[in-house]
């Protein structure tokens, strides 16, 4: 009998996480009468021991909050812990796992619930390695990950970036301008593609397909010789250029994944402004993406993931993740989650799509 499940929210946060939160202490306790504790700040708390039991009162008023009550990190892998540091200031890394499991087991938790991303779910399974029943449920405004149709936190952060352009698109007609938007999304073009579409950008630069500046320029010139003095281009951060480089804006060294992207939108639009002849601005959303109210769609669709997590968290079986297919909420074994980064294919119907209404992705002329 299961009584006792833990939950976490690892790595960068997503609108929606205090959803699948609810969903899941709601449905053990009206549900299972099984006990649900959350650890504070992703694996720092599985690994430091810090908690607190979730219920029905801790759980009222977070659905439309951003962020997470429990807190997340996108550090403290407890395969690779932060330990301190060496004679040079250095520092120094330990797989500190075994201390994180006799946590689990103190508690008498049974099964723990991994609400997070790729490196998340890696190291969920790297735990059920050791024994401890999994969960995983896929977060993140990225949609980079396999074996789900959507990961919740993406729609919301295309609503966001579509805002953004509907505003930038008036002020881009009334100067004549550029306007470049820097979006997230990793090593994926989602975020990108959905919003350029949904916001009418004539330009959408992606990492899956690596744009010719001189491709984007002749449309830009196009439209001004059909009275269209301004131009939208909306640019993923891991665009890069044919045989160019990504632009790399950081790195983390204690992070899961160390490369932080971002700069690209400012390179596009100078190399754009000195070819068109065009003034052009650069807005850089960045965090913005990922805080604020959670989409109604994201609501309903962390409501949905966290209820099937304690399902599954209760019945088995386990080192599963719980999954949008189609319509359904169903389980897909985590391996088939992390095994490779879903990203947008150059040759699909949605890029057709934007490709027959004139959008631009830099990589063939249109005339
Ligand atoms: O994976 C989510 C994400 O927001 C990416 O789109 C972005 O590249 C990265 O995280 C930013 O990470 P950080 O919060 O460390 O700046």
């Amino acid at each position: 009998m299961i009584k006792r499940v833990g939950v976490l929210t690892g790595g960068g946060d997503a609108p929606g996480l205090n959803g699948v939160i609810r969903g899941v202490a709601r449905a053990a306790q009206n549900n299972y009468n099984v006990q649900v504790f959350g650890f504070m700040d992703g694996f720092h708390g599985l690994v430091e021991n810090k908690y607190m039991a979730l219920d029905m009162a801790n759980t009222s008023g977070i659905l439309h909050r951003g962020g997470t009550m429990l807190g997340s990190s996108n550090r403290d892998n407890p395969f690779w812990y932060p330990t301190g540091t060496d004679a040079e200031g250095k520092t120094v890394f330990a797989d500190v796992s075994d201390q994180a499991i006799a946590n689990l087991n103190r508690l008498g938790i049974q099964v723990l619930i991994v609400i997070g991303g790729d490196g998340s779910l890696h190291i969920a399974k790297q735990l059920s390695e050791k024994g401890v029943n999994v969960v995983g449920v896929p977060k993140t405004i990225d949609n980079d990950l396999d074996a789900t149709d959507q990961t919740f936190g993406f729609d919301t952060a295309v609503n966001t970036v579509t805002e953004a352009l509907d505003r930038l698109h008036t002020t881009a007609e009334s100067h004549h301008r550029i306007m470049v938007v820097e979006v997230m999304g990793r090593y994926a073009g989602w975020i990108a593609l959905h919003s350029g579409m949904a916001g009418g950008s004539d330009v959408i630069l992606i990492p899956e397909i690596p744009y010719d500046i001189d491709i984007i320029a002749r449309k830009i010139k196009q439209r001004s010789a059909q009275g269209k003095y301004f131009s939208l281009v909306t640019v993923a951060e891991g665009a890069t250029e044919k045989e160019g480089k990504q632009v790399v804006a950081k790195m983390v060294e204690d992070s899961f994944d160390p490369v932080r992207l971002g700069g690209i939108g400012q390179v596009v639009a100078d190399k754009l402004e000195k070819a068109t002849g065009h003034e052009s601005r650069t807005t850089v959303l960045g965090h913005l993406q990922r805080g604020g109210t959670p989409s109604a769609m994201d609501r309903i669709l962390t409501t949905r993931l966290g209820v099937k997590a304690m399902d599954i968290a209760v019945n088995g079986p386990y080192e599963q993740m719980v999954s949008l297919k189609g319509s359904e909420i169903v389980t897909v074994p985590i391996d088939d989650a992390i095994d490779s980064l879903k990203t947008v294919k150059p040759d699909s119907e949605i890029v057709y799509a934007a490709k027959a209404v004139g959008i631009c992705f830099g990589d063939e002329y249109d005339d």
